[in-house]
């Protein structure tokens, strides 16, 4: 039994499964190339790296793959070189580019201009209405289960209905999906795809440190806690010691700021805290991860996490 054909532009993936893309080096060209050679969409975080590694994360991918699949980049509204990145991205010929955290109109026209779809993560049904309106291609409704920065409390099957209902574009459902059952949920509501981010980290592919994927091996569904970060908004994380010195004192030393945020609250460094963590130091730095990360049992290669998910999809749909 074939899947549902997920199409945004000219991109047929073989799957309608998206990694979503992961902040400060998680998921870089060798997370995203794997995904896209199992025959979905991976995507390269531009958050927290140049623009010089960006534009090697994106030819790197491209090489990993073998030019299977297809591979995007996601950036961040919310950062000061949002334009910077998105105009390498387009220059280094991405199959797409998502932005969170944020829309404004010209980065629809800069992606039109070179044929470069646009997808836009949103937690409401007016934003993506909004994203239609000024020329996004995809709309990505993240539900309050995801990992990462949270734009709703939300829980996406409660939003998926009401963006399915506000569109005609491809709905991508990100937030909370683990399993094929998850995936054949979403699309019967509607999605055309989903995005999993919590799952892909689990992978031995990703592009975390091993501690920071073991973090998620051992994380129990009581070790998650919700921390407002500098950038305004909430972001799940897993329980460790800077967790509990932001809870104690309500902020984090900064060594020196990378002004980064076009607006920040400079209680700790956001970005320093998600570097910890990537260079390995998951008890100093912030290990977001979404709801359902304490379901995660092992490390597993990208093929098989997506032949699983594929597996499980044939048989709920099997057993309606
Ligand atoms: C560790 C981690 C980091 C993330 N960083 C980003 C990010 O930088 N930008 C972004 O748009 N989404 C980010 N996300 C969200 C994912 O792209 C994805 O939409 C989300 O994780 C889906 O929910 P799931 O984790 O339950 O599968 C992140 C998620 C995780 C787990």
């Amino acid at each position: 039994m074939k899947l549902p054909q997920l199409r945004i532009g000219q991109m047929a993936p073989e799957y309608p499964i998206i990694q979503g893309g992961m902040g400060i080096g998680i998921s870089l060209s060798g997370l995203a190339s794997s995904v896209a050679a199992a025959g979905g969409i991976g995507i390269i975080s531009g958050t927290g790296i140049t623009v010089e590694e960006l534009r090697h994360h994106i030819r790197k991918a491209r090489e990993l793959s073998g030019g299977k699949g297809y591979i995007g980049v996601n950036v961040l509204f919310a950062m000061n070189d949002f334009a910077e990145k998105m105009k390498a991205a387009i220059d280094e010929k991405a199959d797409f580019i998502i932005s969170g955290a944020g829309i404004s109109r010209d980065m629809y026209a800069w992606g039109k201009e070179a044929g470069v779809p646009v997808l836009s993560i949103v937690s409401t049904a007016k934003l993506a209405r909004l994203s239609e309106r000024l020329g996004a291609s995809a709309i990505v409704v993240e539900g309050f289960e995801a990992g990462g920065h949270l734009g709703t409390d939300r829980p996406m099957m409660d939003i998926l209905p009401e963006v399915v209902e506000a569109v005609s574009i491809p709905v991508i459902a990100a937030g909370g999906i683990m399993t094929g059952a998850d995936l054949a949920k979403a699309l019967s509501m509607g999605a055309s795809g989903v995005q999993m981010g919590t799952r892909f980290v689990a992978s031995e592919e990703c592009d975390a440190p091993l501690t920071f994927k073991q973090k998620y091996v051992d994380a129990t569904p009581e070790d998650l806690v919700l921390v407002k970060t500098t950038v305004g908004l909430h972001g799940r994380a897993i329980r460790n010691t800077f967790i509990d010195i932001i809870e104690k004192e309500g902020k984090y030393k900064v060594d020196r700021c990378h002004k980064c945020l076009k607006n920040c609250s400079y209680r700790f460094c956001t970005l320093d805290s998600l570097f910890r963590s990537l260079k390995g130091d998951v008890e100093k730095g912030l290990v977001f991860a979404g709801a359902r990360v304490g379901e995660i049992k092992e490390i597993l290669p990208v093929k098989k996490i997506i032949e699983r998910i594929v597996d499980e999809y044939r048989l709920a749909v099997a057993l309606g």
